[in-house]
Formats: C-alpha cells, structure tokens, sequence
C-alpha cells in the first residue's frame, strides 16, 4: 500500500507539507479535517448546540459532503474545493466559529465513526492505486493510529504552541481577516487539549511514526525529509506526470 499518513496538532504545517509531498509523488493528498470542519459548520447553518450530541452525529451521517481537486478558474489558494451538495463551503469552513467547536464536534464518537469509516475507505482506495494516482497522502490527527494504521510510513509533525499560532495568524491575516494573536492562540490551546484528551482517537503519535520538529526548518526541508523517507520505505520517487486535474473521489464526491 502506498500510503503516508501525516498526524499532528493544529498548524503543525500538516496540508501545506502533504500537499508538496502528494504533488511530488503524484500521490492523492487529503486532509482529513475538513471533513470535520464541514460538520461543524452544519450544525451552526442548523442551529444544533455542539452539546447535542445525537443531532450532531446524526447530520454527520447525513451530510452529503464531497471532496475534490480545484477546477482551474478556482486559482484562490485552496487545494481542494469542498462542497455539501452543490454549496461550495471551502473557505466557510475556516472561520472562526468553527473553529470554536469543531473539537467538540469531532470528539463526538458517533461523528469520528462516521468519518473515520469513509477516510478509510478513501485512503484503501488511493492506496492502492484504484483512484489513477499512485497512492495517497492523508493528513488529520488520528491517521496513524486509526484510520490507517497500516500505512508504511507515518510522519507526525510538531512545534511549539507559540509558533504553530504565528503561523496560523499569518494565514488568517493573509486571507484579508482580522484576527488577533493571543486569541487564536488560546483558540489553538484549548483544541489540542480537547484533541488529545477525548477519549476515542485522542491526537497522539503512532508508536511507529517518524516525529519531525518543524520550527526553525523550511518548508522545503520538512518535505525533503519526508520524500527521503518515502523513497526509502516505499520506494517511491518524483512523479513525471506533472500536475493534473483530478476528482478525488470521482465525480460524485465522497457521499
Ligand atoms: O488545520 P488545523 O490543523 O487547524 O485543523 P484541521 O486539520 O482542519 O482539523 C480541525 C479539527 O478536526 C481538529 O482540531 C480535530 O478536532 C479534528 N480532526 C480530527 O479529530 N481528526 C482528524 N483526522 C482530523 C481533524
């Protein structure tokens, strides 16, 4: 199976560095969060309390959500556009008022079941290379230990608290929001405690993951390492197909 899986906690450079090291290999990237996020932005559409953990794992069930590459006129910066059902939500998902809850939302076991199952899936497929690329890179927080925890190389990346807020707040600001420091990183605290306190798929290493500190290192470097290792584990090497379009999960998405 060729599979990577990159674990970690908030802004700890998770997507950007898996999607430079998909793009590399021509392997599928897929971040899992955003699966999660989707969730939580519909039950604030619904007006259902995070606390209402029926209703919430219930509209995880529900939720037609789909996934896949950027049309070519979609050039804003996003690496997947992701939509429930006709409704592009892409950059609705990384507001603040999900992030809020979102850790709520996935620490619900029925949301991490539903979830967890169709990452798989996907995952198994890419893997192997059913989906035409020649496997798949998948980032979250339990990707190693639970979603696939099979996959031949594991990569869990980490950096202070302080840093992964800095950057966070770069990407806020970036996008032409407001936002403030200090607050996103409390925000930031406060999800990593309820990511690695709940009790079913709590954010941790797999035991059998490779830990790269990425504060102080570029970008360039952490995916270096990372295609270092791939080589030698999986015995893969730069893609010489280039970038293509392609459906991550066909065209009907993944529901
Ligand atoms: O981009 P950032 O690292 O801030 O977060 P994300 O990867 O988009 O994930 C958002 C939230 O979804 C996390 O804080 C986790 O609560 C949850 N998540 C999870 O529980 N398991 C995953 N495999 C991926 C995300």
């Amino acid at each position: 199976m060729n599979a990577i899986a990159i674990d970690g906690p908030a802004a700890s450079g998770k997507s950007t560095v898996g999607f430079q090291v998909g793009r590399s290999l021509d392997f599928v990237f897929f971040d899992t969060g955003v699966m999660y996020r989707a969730v939580a932005w519909a039950i604030l559409e619904q007006g259902i309390s995070s606390a209402d953990s029926v209703s919430v794992g219930r509209v995880a069930g529900e939720l037609p959500i789909s996934v896949s590459a950027p049309r070519r006129d979609e050039s804003d910066g996003r690496q997947a556009t992701i939509q429930v059902g006709e409704l592009d939500i892409t950059w609705s998902i990384r507001s603040s008022q999900v992030d809020s809850i979102v850790s709520v939302v996935a620490a619900n076991s029925q949301v991490r079941q539903e979830l967890s199952r169709k990452q798989r899936l996907i995952g198994l497929k890419h893997g192997s290379g059913a989906g035409g690329k020649s496997g798949v890179v998948m980032a979250g927080r339990d990707i190693g230990t639970v979603v696939l925890p099979e996959a031949p190389l594991k990569i869990y990346l980490e950096a202070p608290l302080e840093e992964r807020s800095r950057r966070r707040y770069r990407e806020i600001t970036e996008r032409g929001k407001a936002a403030d420091l200090s607050t996103v990183l409390d925000d930031m605290r406060l999800r990593d405690q309820v990511d690695s306190e709940r009790a079913v798929a709590p954010l941790r290493p797999a035991a059998d993951a490779h830990r790269i500190q990425t504060q102080g290192i570029t970008v360039q470097e952490v995916v270096g390492r990372i295609l270092a290792l791939a080589a030698d584990v999986l015995g893969a090497g730069p893609a010489s197909t280039g970038d293509k379009d392609f459906p991550l999960e066909g065209s009907q998405g993944i529901q």
